[in-house]
């Protein structure tokens, strides 16, 4: 099989398969953070973060959550639905941590009820800002049509992760996801979900097992995501 790469990102490279409507997506062993300007290589993250990603997409297909993930072809990586990607990081706040409390002040642990969905805008030489629907209104190709579907997604995304997380010790204090369309239209989720686009804190402690422990040089990261892979029973 020929695989041609058709885009390189921070943390995955996706492939061009020999079913035009279909891509595959590898992990790579990169860490970044702060937009890049952060940046090493952990051995074994690609493998931890791609068994995230199928736990948790796992978790959502009995709730009739569409995602693009077709199925698994190693252990870094999968077979997915080739989507063009809304150009939105959605991002469900369910406490306050990082971005946000820079930007307003807010103190660490402070509960979003109901939960916060924010939008930014996927565009590394931006530094993906922050936006609103009124500046979504002006960008091609988001209909507010689609973004209700995003975020109502998002939010019940969210319940399903958080009650999930819950019922293991675990708060999901927020994360970050990305949709696509499909050639027929349909919005689906894509991207991934892992401790990488995550924060979970073990409950009563604040500990973060997510990148947190790399953005703020907390210890070790893999350590850190094999943990919650333990909490979960997540065999990697
Ligand atoms: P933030 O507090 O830095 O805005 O991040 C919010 C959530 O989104 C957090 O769980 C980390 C995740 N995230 C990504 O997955 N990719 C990114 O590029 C950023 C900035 C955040
Ligand atoms: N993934 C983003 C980056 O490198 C930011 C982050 O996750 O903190 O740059």
């Amino acid at each position: 099989m020929t695989l041609t790469m058709l885009y390189e990102g921070k943390a995955k490279k996706v492939f061009s398969t020999e079913i035009p409507q279909e891509i595959i997506i590898h992990f790579k062993d990169d860490a970044t953070a702060f937009n890049g300007e952060k940046k090493d290589v952990f051995a074994d993250k690609g493998r931890v973060n791609l068994a995230f990603t199928r736990y948790f997409f796992e978790l959502l297909n009995p709730h009739n959550v569409k995602t693009h993930i077709l199925s698994f072809i190693d252990d870094v990586s999968l077979r997915a639905k080739k989507v063009e990607i809304i150009p939105l990081e959605v991002v469900v706040r369910n406490y306050a941590a990082g971005s946000i409390c820079r930007r307003l002040g807010f103190k660490k642990g402070m509960e979003f009820e109901p939960p916060l969905c924010e939008f930014y805008l996927k565009d590394d030489s931006l530094g993906d800002p922050i936006l609103c629907r009124e500046h979504i209104r002006y960008m091609d190709g988001i209909a507010e049509s689609d973004l209700s579907v995003i975020e109502e997604s998002a939010l019940k995304i969210n319940t399903i992760l958080s009650e999930h997380m819950d019922s293991f010790g675990i708060t999901l204090v927020d994360f970050k996801l990305e949709f696509g369309k499909t050639c027929d239209g349909e919005i689906i989720l894509a991207d991934e979900i892992s401790p990488d686009t995550c924060r979970f804190w073990v409950k009563g402690t604040m500990e973060s097992l997510d990148k947190d422990v790399y953005r703020e040089n907390k210890g070790d990261l893999i350590s850190s995501y094999k943990k919650l892979g333990d909490i979960l029973g997540i065999k990697f």
